[in-house]
């Protein structure tokens, strides 16, 4: 059946790949992947949430959750063919909507710091909220991570796909400007994660879309990621200050611990005498990617040495924010029961640089009416 099927759609769809014969791997399922849509469950105030599961065709699901656009599991084979789940989370809808540091969200509208909470835009000067310390961090008190999106399925050649649209106020944690944001997430069937950013705005405003997921290759073996290998492609930082917000600096990584230009372990330099590690508490740091901004580039390549799963990002955005997880403590149960330690996960969130809108010589994150904001990220999964 699965075979006729498969004939069938090749002479529908000749590009289309998923059926058997075509891929190893794919023989095994035969099939092109699925999208199904559960209830997860209810907000305080009583809307539903909904779960979609993405499987694409080589049997790899990535969940979706319709609160904060969440990614909530990404589960992909070890080198020895062993799925595991490589996101940091929780099980269940309970604990995410409860304060939590971001794990698989979508952060809006505008991704980690902007200094001393306020900024001019077109000679005004807009007053935001104060979440971080004196500064705003990603988004306000409620972030895009902390809304029910609008989620459709969308067709797509590559594999599954799934759009979120979330409509932002004017006004909206003092940001001005109706912004109508838009992820569509594709997993694809050669097992990447693709998230395509779209925004538009009816009054000048600022805009920096990420997401938020925080990875463990291990999928649940190694209790942190001081032993996966990273590389990255940047050749500069931006130093920060003891808040964390960039002193503008565009600064080489060239004898630094932030040098990943070479894969490194990520546990070498993370504890090191240096003052920009002392203040991030290990990596917290905005790199500037090399390659021109606006075409989709490798960002970053990742590698759990002991189950052989690799992460490699591509980016069309200017710089990509590490951080190795320095405020997990310990007090946040997760996924299985396993309890999230210092480091347990790491994140890319691919981005702007922090505070752009106060800092004229980085890239502008200035949005107008008539302008579309687009930007695309990819995270491709496999072993070696
Ligand atoms: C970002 C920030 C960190 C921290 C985490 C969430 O990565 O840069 O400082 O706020 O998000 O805990």
């Amino acid at each position: 059946m699965k075979m006729r099927f498969c004939v069938l759609m090749m002479g529908l769809a000749l590009a289309h790949s998923g059926c058997a014969g075509d891929n190893g791997n794919r023989e095994q399922t035969g099939d092109r992947g699925q999208t199904v849509m559960t209830e997860w469950g209810r907000t305080d105030d009583g809307t539903p949430v909904h779960l979609y599961t993405l499987t694409n065709a080589r049997g790899a699901a990535v969940s979706i959750a319709t609160w904060g656009a969440t990614v909530v599991s990404l589960t992909v084979p070890d080198r020895t063919g062993q799925p595991g789940d490589v996101l940091l989370g929780f099980d269940t809808l309970g604990p995410y909507l409860q304060p939590h540091p971001y794990f698989g969200s979508i952060v809006g509208r505008y991704g980690n710091r902007i200094g001393g909470a306020s900024f001019t835009l077109d000679g005004q000067t807009y007053t935001l909220a104060k979440n971080n310390g004196e500064n705003s961090l990603h988004g306000g008190v409620r972030g895009f991570d902390k809304y029910v999106w609008k989620a459709r399925e969308v067709p797509s050649q590559d594999g599954q796909a799934l759009e979120l649209v979330h409509v932002s106020p004017d006004g909206d944690e003092g940001f001005p400007g109706t912004l109508t944001a838009t992820v569509v997430y594709t997993w694809t069937d050669d097992n990447a994660l693709r998230i395509d950013y779209t925004a538009t705005t009816d009054k000048p405003t600022v805009v920096n879309l990420t997401n938020h997921a925080y990875f463990n290759l291990s999928a649940g073996q190694s209790e942190t990621i001081l032993d996966h290998r990273l590389e990255l492609d940047a050749d500069r930082f931006t130093p920060v200050d003891a808040g964390l917000i960039p002193t503008g600096e565009l600064r080489p990584v060239e004898g630094t611990p932030f040098d990943f230009r070479t894969a490194r372990r990520i546990g070498d330099g993370i504890d090191a005498d240096d003052e920009q590690i002392r203040f991030g508490g290990g990596y917290d740091h905005n790199f500037v990617l090399n390659g021109p901004a606006g075409t989709l580039r490798r960002a970053a390549f990742v590698v759990d040495p002991a189950s052989g799963r690799t992460m490699e990002v591509l980016t069309t955005e200017p710089g990509v924010q590490f951080y190795s997880g320095n405020f997990l403590d310990g007090s946040l149960t997760g996924k299985g029961g396993r309890t999230y330690v210092k480091r347990a996960g790491f994140c890319l969130e691919t981005q702007h640089f922090p505070d752009s809108p106060n800092k004229p010589d980085f890239p502008s994150v200035v949005l107008r009416p008539g302008e579309t904001y687009r930007t695309t990220t990819v995270y491709r999964f496999g072993t070696e």
